[in-house]
């Protein structure tokens, strides 16, 4: 059985480190803004085992004032796991509880090979590209998720 539900920083550290950052020190899957109190980090669970992962951070923006905005980032399904509608489903979930009290815009720095992924759940591209040193090219993309 697939179920969700909010984690603690250090789950989603190891899920990180198992997807997104495999072979490099885990310290570097500690991300700056984990521990911030607007952080949430949600977990994905396929019969009670942790199979994938998600933060959004809560950030202060001085130039659009709108909305709350998040930044999503290290969504991550373990490689066994993935495409079976996990992530997408994940990313539902995260998203209904960051926009429970009102609108929120949600960005993200979105992997080339991941920007088809975001499009289905919704997301729109920025024209910008962004290379991220050891990681890659990365394109910005955001949606608003109403209440
Ligand atoms: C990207 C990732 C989170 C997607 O999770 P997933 O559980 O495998 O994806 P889903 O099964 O929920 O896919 C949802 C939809 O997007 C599509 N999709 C997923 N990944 C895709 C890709 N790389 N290219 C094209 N389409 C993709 C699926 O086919 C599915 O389409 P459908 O609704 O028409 O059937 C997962 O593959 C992953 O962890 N990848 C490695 C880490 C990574 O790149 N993370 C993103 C960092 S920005």
């Amino acid at each position: 059985m697939l179920t969700f539900k909010q984690i603690k920083p250090d789950n989603v550290v190891v899920m990180r480190h198992k997807v997104l950052r495999m072979g490099q020190p885990i310290e570097t899957c500690s991300f700056e803004g984990d521990l911030d109190e607007g952080t949430k980090h949600f977990g994905a669970f396929l019969n009670n085992e942790l199979v994938g992962a998600v933060t959004m951070m809560l950030k202060k923006t001085n130039t659009y004032k709108v909305h709350p905005v998040y930044r999503l980032t290290g969504l991550s399904v373990e490689q066994k796991h993935q495409h079976k509608h996990i992530g997408k489903r994940l990313l539902h979930f995260a998203e209904e509880n960051i926009s429970r009290k009102g609108t929120v815009m949600i960005w993200c720095f979105a992997r080339d090979y991941a920007v088809p992924f975001y499009k289905k759940s919704g997301y729109q591209l920025n024209v910008q590209k962004v290379v991220i040193p050891h990681i890659g090219s990365h394109r910005i993309m955001f949606k608003f998720v109403p209440k």
